[in-house]
Parts: structure tokens; C-alpha cells; sequence
């Protein structure tokens, strides 16, 4: 079974029109799945043809379990676009947050990276978080050494401003910029993505699904767990609006005759063209539904 493709940058590749996020399974949401269970649903979206994975070195051990299902199927490196990122770093008992994009820790974080997922080179390097300290041309120029010396193929960035994209693109092209964007979170969008299209930088939607708030099956404080619990804008004076919103967007599904995730993915594929959502499961059920029930359903309600 093969997705439709969407061009990734200005001069591709070819790369699946949806993605597969693996922040979940190392627990972002909900308690983590064992290994097995996870090399299970890894292999479950190689079956159903999600072949566009993104990961990050901070998603605990997502990083090796990728490393361990490519060293269990060398065979099929090749068909998997592999994205990841590096910068940030937290202190796990105060969970203070670090962002890193000295030199000296991009070459470490690539090595790191580049051993945990056990293959040569990473198809799609993306800078995690801009580091204020350090000019983004010098960060550029690092990711440049690392294309060069076949480390990476393509260069990414993640939730930066627009000068600094446009800063970026003059030292290399970026290929994609990692921002959220759902029909729940429409801010970062609005602002950016005609500096995207102008530069030729494909947009890449993380929490597609709203958090899996566009799931609707959060229906209280009570059903929220992980990130979502750190996440300042579901606090109480809040949830009740959050609520409302999901609960329109239910209407608006069920007048599509589909589920509120279905139509979560086929607005954003109605956005453009150049527009690349990057749903996350830690289920294997969830990620069949994914292609078959969410993209197909998604396209049939895009015509
Ligand atoms: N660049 C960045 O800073 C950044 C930040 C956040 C995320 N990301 C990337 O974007 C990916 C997706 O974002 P996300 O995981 O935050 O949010 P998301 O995809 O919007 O939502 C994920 C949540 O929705 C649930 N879910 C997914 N499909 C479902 C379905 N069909 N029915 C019911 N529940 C469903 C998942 O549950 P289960 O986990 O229980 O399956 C999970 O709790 C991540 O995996 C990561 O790769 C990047």
C-alpha cells in the first residue's frame, strides 16, 4: 500500500504525504510501551506503508528502538525517510529544559544519533530549538559539514522565527520547518507560512491531531496525561473553551460522516500542497487507522 507523496523542499525528495511522529512511544502521552511492543509497531507501520518516521534524541529511547528494528531489518533501511533532531536536552529530576546548537554538540549529537538509530547517514537533520547563543549561519555551516561528509541529507529547523529561516536559507537551503500546526493551533502558521512558500520550505505539521485533543476522546481534566499535563493552556479556566472547540469540530466530522482525526489530517492536507502532517501513536491499531481510515477517508472528504 503506498501513500501519495508531497516534495520535500524545494528540489524533493519525494517523501510520504503523511508522516509517522514517535514522540508517543517513548511515552509522551501515556505510559510507554515495552520494546517488543514498540519494534511491533514500528514494524506495523512498515506493513501499512508509513515509511516517513520522525523522531528526536529527547524521545527517551525511540532513538534505539528504531536503531534495533533497522539492525533486526537492514533490508528495508532504504525504504524508511528518517528524520531527527537534536539541541535540546532536560535535566530529568527539575526537568529544566537545554538548548544546545554549539558546534562542538551538533557533531556530538549526530554521532550520538547516528549510533542509536544504527544506520550511516540521516535522511532529514532537523535543529530541535534555536539556540540564541550561537548565529544561525554557524549552526548552518555545521549542518553543511555534516551533508558533506555524508552524515545527514537534508536540513531542518524547528519552531524558529522567520528571520531567522530567511537568515538560514542564505547560508543553504532548508529543506523542511518543523512548526505545530492543527486546526487547533493555527498561530505559528499564520505567521510563517508564506515566508515557507517564498523560501521553498516545506512545513512539516507536528501535533496534527491537536495533542490528540482532535481525537475527541479528551473529555476531562482527568483524561489528560503526560505533556498534555505540562501544556499551560489546558488549565481549568480554559478547558471548558478547549471543550466547546473540540465539540464543534465533532459536528463538523460527523457532517463528513468521519471521525474528528480524519478531518484533523484532511485539513491540513487542504492547506497546500506543501503542507506534510506528522501524526503520532504508540498503537499499531491506531497507526493502521492512520492510513487507511484517516488519509483515505481524509482524501475522500478533500474531493
Ligand atoms: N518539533 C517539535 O518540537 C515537536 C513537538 C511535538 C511533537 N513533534 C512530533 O510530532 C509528532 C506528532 O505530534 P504529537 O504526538 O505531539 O501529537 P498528535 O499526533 O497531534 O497527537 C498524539 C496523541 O493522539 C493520540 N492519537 C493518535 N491517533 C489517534 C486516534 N486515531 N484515535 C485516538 N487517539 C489518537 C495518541 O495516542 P497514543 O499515544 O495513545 O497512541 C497521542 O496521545 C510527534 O510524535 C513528534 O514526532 C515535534
Amino acid at each position: 500500500m503506498a501513500l501519495p507523496k508531497r516534495n520535500l523542499g524545494k528540489n524533493g525528495p519525494l517523501i510520504n504525504a503523511i508522516g509517522f511522529g514517535t514522540m508517543s512511544i517513548g511515552g509522551a502521552y501515556s505510559d510507554p510501551n515495552g520494546r517488543e511492543a514498540n519494534l511491533a509497531l514500528l514494524d506495523e507501520a512498515y506493513r501499512v506503508g508509513q515509511w516517513f518516521w520522525d523522531t528526536a534524541d529527547i524521545y527517551r529511547d525511540s532513538e534505539e528502538t528504531i536503531g534495533e528494528w533497522f539492525a533486526r531489518n537492514p533490508e528495508k533501511r532504504k525504504d524508511i525517510f528518517l528524520a531527527t533532531k537534536f539541541a535540546l536536552s532536560y535535566d530529568m529530576t527539575t526537568w529544566q529544559q537545554f538548548v544546545s546548537n554549539d558546534p562542538e554538540y551538533i557533531r556530538k549529537a549526530c554521532a550520538s544519533s547516528l549510533k542509536k538509530l544504527q544506520v550511516d547517514s540521516i535522511d532529514l537533520y532537523y535543529v530541535h530549538r534555536i539556540d540564541p547563543k550561537v548565529p544561525i549561519e554557524t549552526t548552518m555551516k555545521t549542518l553543511v559539514e555534516l551533508k558533506n561528509e555524508g552524515k545527514i541529507k537534508h536540513i531542518g529547523l524547528s519552531e524558529a522565527s522567520a528571520a531567522t529561516l530567511r537568515r538560514a536559507v542564505a547560508v543553504h537551503p532548508v529543506a523542511a520547518h518543523q512548526i505545530e500546526y492543527s486546526a487547533f493551533t493555527l498561530n505559528p502558521a499564520e505567521e510563517l507560512l508564506s515566508v515557507h512558500r517564498e523560501l521553498g520550505i516545506t512545513t512539516v505539521a507536528y501535533s496534527p491531531i491537536g495533542r490528540g485533543f482532535l481525537t475527541g476522546q479528551v473529555k476531562s481534566m482527568d483524561d489528560l496525561q503526560g505533556f498534555n499535563k505540562m501544556v499551560s493552556r489546558n488549565n481549568e479556566e480554559n478547558f471548558k473553551k478547549i471543550l466547546e472547540l473540540v465539540h464543534k469540530f465533532e459536528e463538523v466530522a460527523k457532517s463528513h460522516g468521519a471521525k474528528p482525526s480524519q478531518v484533523a489530517i484532511a485539513w491540513l492536507l487542504a492547506q497546500g500542497e506543501d503542507i506534510i502532517p506528522i501524526p503520532g501513536t504508540k498503537s499499531a491499531n491506531l497507526c493502521e487507522q492512520q492510513l487507511k481510515q484517516r488519509y483515505w477517508k481524509a482524501a475522500g472528504i478533500l474531493t
